[in-house]
């Protein structure tokens, strides 16, 4: 397989790129200012409600190819990591509402040249289900970015009602003026967030090559989830509950796999909306994620892990540089909002460096 290398030259930022991350930063804080009045606190806008505040190790395979041994997995070893599940919304919405949710992994003992800003020893890949971002660039994100912005203003039961019945999805969206880039956002299946497969969706660099990567969950256990769904209506915090469920009996393990890129075509870097291929790249494990059996919900690491913590594509190894359109938008968009929540919360955010920091 003749794998593509990375060059400074495969990124093509569009000429008024500044202007669209702007935009989406003061769209989001609009849109954060919505949900914190209605909180009476400010939230992540972007993945605000968690399931899970976990740690554990992840272990770098020995004996990867050249190809796959690349920036932190270029030495096997194992490291520490600090892993948080969470639902989709910039609000924390019942589990009536059923959304994609992202896995933010961050590594400790990371050695390595970072990204600019980034002052820890520490590499974040902050993933999500689905393997591409239906929006593809930042100018996409923006425009379906404020259908979003419209749909936070709506009322929990329209959501839920759009989350649900995805037969009447149009006719519920026409009535509110909004478009189908709501379906992906409110239309996930009601599966378990440890049975789902999680992806970086938009590429990054790796080492002398380029990837997209996947956490594909791995043990029995997981697998045995497969078929699971939670009951709308049910629990309205449902998700949390079947994870903390989980957590107190299993250990959950995670396959995380690069999927090398090989068609400057076919795999573009640009836009995160085009699925690469497995025919032409296929996905490869390049490491295990392992989170032991632990109480996955205690109250000091919930409020470390969503109030201090921060987990961003900008945490990164230069040799893991986020690449592409949205990946970065995200490296300037994280922090700014970020900055805005933590400033209303009148609480300083941790660039945590150590898994030590972390309250057990
Ligand atoms: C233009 C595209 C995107 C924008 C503007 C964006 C924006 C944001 C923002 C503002 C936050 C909250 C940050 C904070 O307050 O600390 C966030 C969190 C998050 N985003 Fe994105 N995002 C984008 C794309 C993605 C993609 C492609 C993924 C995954 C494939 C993703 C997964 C996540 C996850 C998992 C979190 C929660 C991180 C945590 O637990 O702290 N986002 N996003």
């Amino acid at each position: 397989m003749n794998y593509l290398r990375y060059a400074p030259e495969i990124e093509r930022p569009e000429p008024n790129e500044q202007a669209t991350i702007d935009g989406i930063i003061q769209g989001m804080t609009q849109q954060s200012q919505t949900v914190e009045a209605r909180e009476h606190h400010a939230v992540r806008a972007s993945h605000a409600k968690s399931s899970a505040c976990v740690t554990g190790e992840l272990t770098i395979a020995s004996g990867l190819p050249p190809e796959l041994a690349q920036g932190l997995f270029a030495a096997p070893g194992t490291h520490p990591v600090a892993v948080r599940f969470a639902q989709g919304p910039g609000e924390r919405l019942g589990d009536r509402v059923s959304t994609h949710r992202g896995m933010a992994i961050k590594v400790f003992g990371v050695a390595g040249e970072k990204l600019p800003g980034h002052d820890a020893e520490t590499q974040d890949f902050v993933l999500a289900t689905g393997t591409t971002f239906p929006s593809g660039t930042a100018a996409g994100f923006l425009r379906d970015g404020t259908v979003i912005g419209k749909a936070t203003g709506l009322p929990e039961g329209v959501k839920s009602a759009v989350s649900s019945t995805m037969r009447n999805f149009n006719r519920v969206l026409h009535a509110f003026g909004t478009e189908s880039a709501m379906a992906d956002f409110y239309g996930h299946p009601f599966s378990h967030p440890l049975a789902d497969i999680y992806f970086s969706q938009a590429p990054i660099r790796f080492g002398d090559y380029v990837a997209k990567l996947g956490a594909v969950p791995a043990s029995a256990s997981q697998r045995a989830l497969a078929e699971w769904r939670l009951e709308p209506h049910q629990d309205e915090d449902g998700f949390r509950h079947a994870a903390v469920a989980y957590f107190r009996e299993h250990e959950a393990v995670y396959e995380l796999k690069a999927q090398l890129w090989a068609d400057a075509e076919r795999q573009p870097i640009e836009d995160a909306s085009v699925n690469w291929p497995v025919a032409i790249s296929p996905y490869r494990t390049v490491a295990t994620i392992r989170l032991s059996r632990q109480d996955a919900y205690a109250t000091a690491r919930v409020r470390y892990f969503d109030e201090v913590m921060t987990f961003r594509p900008a945490h990164s190894l230069a040799a893991h540089r986020p690449l592409g359109s949205v990946m970065r938008a995200r490296l300037q968009v994280y922090k700014a909002l970020s900055d805005f929540r933590h400033g209303e919360n009148r609480v300083v955010p941790a660039n945590t460096g150590r898994i030590e920091h972390i309250p057990a």
